[in-house]
């Protein structure tokens, strides 16, 4: 029921904080440390290779996971988009574990991947929000997303839940193989920040449509670039654009931009950056200034400690590593905004199922 909200969507970008709490509840309860079954542990400990496999928005949120793996536990992380890597598989490493990341649990191309993946008898987890779907029975674990039903066809807590539970078995992995980053990522104390800081963007959600209703309502096209896991959410929040207000935006790694595409660059095309990495703010600047030297309309999210006078969205900070769960929001909310301003149906866009069963 979406009670006084006009949209789930709507709804459900609302419940974010209250999904990140429940969370750390779900999997830490009293304790310090997450509390994650010592089997899995102990596979994914024992692989060489993690390959993270995944559609859309969960594709997206794997491409956040990777870097946090890697980061937190030295161990080589891959990404995959679950139809290509069903048939054309790359050469794995010797001992490889997957882990299968899907709301649904039901997402035909991923399953293809773990029909493969159960023929060689590899080690698999699959994160998902549906208990005792397809892809959870059918892999070796199984870890829920806790975000209750996810209505809306666009994907919004599904997807910070899945990089919060990422987050979380990150550090129990880390910590199991004893490196440094992990043990001094306290994963429980910044989630409680993480949903903290949800709140407070999303209680500004009048800022963010006026944004939206400048920049956005009538270009037909957009761009938000970024690096790093700024670049992973910029292609997460072009999905939510495209998808609920069918403009043709695109995510870009924000470098890149000079090598040919910065050729699209017109009087009033959106470019939005995103700015959260300390290694890599400036250099996202130098590159936003690029577009409006072009006549491009630049809109910022930025961490509050990199913040500028003129930025348009401030985050609060929290860990580097988690700043896609605090980005992500605004531009949703925009993605959200600009639909509504367009009077499209935000829950269900044209073309497209919640869940996809067919290859
Ligand atoms: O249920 P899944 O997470 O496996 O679904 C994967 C995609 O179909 C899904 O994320 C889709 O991209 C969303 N509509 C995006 O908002």
């Amino acid at each position: 029921d979406k009670g006084a909200y006009p949209f789930y969507m709507l709804k459900e970008i609302d419940e974010q904080p209250a999904v990140m709490r429940k969370l750390v509840q779900e999997y830490f309860g009293d304790h310090d440390d997450p509390q994650i079954d010592e089997n899995l542990i102990k596979a994914m400990a024992d692989a060489d290779h993690i390959y993270i496999v995944g559609a859309g928005t969960s594709y997206h949120a794997a491409l956040v996971g990777a870097r946090i793996f890697e980061r937190l536990c030295g161990i080589p992380t891959t990404v995959h988009i679950s139809s290509e890597f069903a048939y054309e598989q790359p050469l794995l490493s010797k001992k490889p574990f997957f882990i299968f990341l899907s709301q649904s649990g039901e997402t035909a191309d991923s399953r293809q991947v773990l029909v493969n993946v159960n023929a060689h008898k590899w080690p698999s987890l699959t994160i998902t929000n549906v208990d005792k779907s397809t892809l959870s029975r059918e892999a070796t674990f199984t870890e829920l997303l806790y975000a209750g039903p996810e209505i809306a066809v666009a994907s919004t807590k599904a997807y910070t839940a899945q990089i919060a539970v990422e987050a979380i078995l990150a550090k129990a992995l880390g910590e199991y193989l004893g490196k440094d980053a992990a043990k001094k990522f306290d994963v429980k104390h910044q989630l409680g920040l993480v949903a903290n800081g949800m709140q407070s963007i999303t209680d500004s959600k009048k800022e963010i449509e006026e944004v939206a209703a400048r920049y956005l309502s009538k270009p037909r096209n957009a761009f938000y670039i970024g690096r790093g896991l700024d670049w992973s959410v910029s292609l997460e929040a072009a999905l939510k654009l495209k998808e609920i207000s069918y403009v043709q935006a695109e995510g870009f790694a924000s470098g890149e931009l000079k090598h040919g595409t910065i050729a699209l660059i017109e009087k009033g095309t959106p470019v939005l950056g995103i700015i959260t990495q300390d290694r890599t703010a400036g250099l996202t600047r130098s590159n936003l200034d690029e577009t409006r030297a072009r006549g491009a309309n630049t809109i910022t999210i930025v961490s509050r400690h990199l913040s500028q006078e003129d930025d348009t969205i401030i985050l609060p900070d929290v860990d580097e590593c988690l700043t896609p769960l605090l980005s992500v929001v605004p531009a949703q909310l925009l993605a959200y905004y600009t639909s509504l301003g367009k009077g499209l149906d935000v829950d269900k866009p044209r073309n497209l199922a919640k869940s996809v069963t067919v290859q």
